[in-house]
């Protein structure tokens, strides 16, 4: 007998959540342990400070608040979440997932729930994972969280990374829609240079040691320039291939939110993809640093902070990171909040 399946459908953003940790840690409090400077660290990368959450505030406490709010902004109840998919690199357990502790925070033990691992490109992928869930009806309302607490993973000796990463969660639900919200993902990998950002040793190398000896903790690492000049030269093809898969160009797009690594990466690629100007460019860089996979939703839910007339507009959202994997899809931005 043939198998039925449901009829295939649109999905889009109902909304976006964001969460931010109070503890703003600028430059100069990062500098000193790196032999680096604040002029430095803003010419580089664009950074000026960032947020780092308590040592009594979790990961999850992070992504529950910043879920919350993009479920109520969805004008939706807990129990209406069918699905979810918590992109992290930072949760400090192989099992049970994120997600399902996320689920027990909502007080919804019964939804579908899983993490994914595909560092600061993670958003990008749960939103294409989340939009082929609704499309083909194996959920109906998909909460997708980026969160990250790298300051659990992150040596503040490190002159490679300690001025770079950060804390924070940002969340959206996404939900059938009449239209296409969201267009074709582009994605893939580069994985010959898997290497160039990575946390090690693995956690069996602190099973094999003798008690007692000492272990590196795995704390992020990664060589800088190999990933600059990736990212540079290779993204923004794939944003074009992104935007031409969704039917537009350059011109007829409205914002590009692309993960916050390097305010000179996010220039070269708005100029490797030729944007006009009408195009917003999402900069969140400078008080956020690099939150991985949260730094879309929260550069995201800023955006439309400041430019609410960006609500319902078509934005490209490009992800890349540790793998090193990439991601990019154009996507209907949320519509204003439902009261
Ligand atoms: C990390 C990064 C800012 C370093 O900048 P860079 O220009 O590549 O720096 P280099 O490693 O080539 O070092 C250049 C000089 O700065 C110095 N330097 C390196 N790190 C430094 C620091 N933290 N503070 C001050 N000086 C530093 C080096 O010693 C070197 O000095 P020299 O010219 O006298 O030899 C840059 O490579 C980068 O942003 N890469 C992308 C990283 C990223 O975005 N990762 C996440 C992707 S998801």
């Amino acid at each position: 007998m043939t198998l039925q399946t449901k009829p295939r459908r649109n999905a889009r953003m109902l909304s976006v959540g964001a969460y931010r940790p109070a503890n703003a840690v600028h430059n100069n409090e990062i500098a000193g342990k790196i032999d680096s400077s604040d002029e430095w660290i803003q010419q580089r990368t664009g950074i000026e400070s960032r947020n780092f959450a308590g040592p009594d505030e979790s990961l999850v406490d992070m992504a529950e608040k910043a879920a919350r709010i993009a479920i109520a902004r969805a004008g939706l109840a807990a129990d209406q979440i069918d699905a979810v998919i918590f992109s992290t690199i930072t949760y400090p357990y192989q099992a049970p997932s994120a997600a399902t502790e996320i689920l027990t925070r909502l007080g919804n033990t019964h939804s579908a729930a899983f993490d994914i691992s595909a560092a600061c490109a993670g958003f990008c992928y749960a939103v294409s994972l989340a939009n082929d869930m609704v499309s083909a009806g194996t959920a109906n309302n998909v909460l997708v969280i980026g969160g990250e607490k790298l300051s659990d993973f992150t040596d503040p000796y490190d002159r490679a990374t300690a001025f770079i990463f950060a804390d924070g969660a940002g969340a959206v639900v996404i939900g059938a829609s009449d239209q296409v919200g969201i267009g074709p993902t582009v994605w893939g990998a580069n994985a010959e240079t898997r290497e160039a950002i990575l946390m090690e040793p693995s956690w069996l190398e602190h099973k094999k040691a003798n008690k007692g000896e000492a272990i590196k903790w795995p704390d992020i690492a990664q060589q800088g320039q190999t990933v600059f000049r990736w990212a540079v030269y290779e993204m923004g093809p794939v944003g074009l291939k992104a935007i031409e898969a969704a039917g537009l160009t350059p011109d007829t797009l409205d914002a590009f939110v692309p993960h916050q690594a390097n305010d000179r990466i996010i220039d070269a690629m708005v100029k490797g993809m030729k944007l006009p100007e009408s195009v917003y460019v999402a900069r969140d860089i400078r008080f956020s640093g690099n939150t991985s996979a949260a730094s879309i939703p929260l550069a995201m839910d800023a955006m439309l902070e400041t430019h609410p007339e960006l609500h319902s507009k078509n934005a490209l959202l490009l992800g890349f990171g540790a793998g090193l994997v990439f991601a990019g899809q154009v996507v209907e931005l949320p519509p204003v909040p439902k009261k």
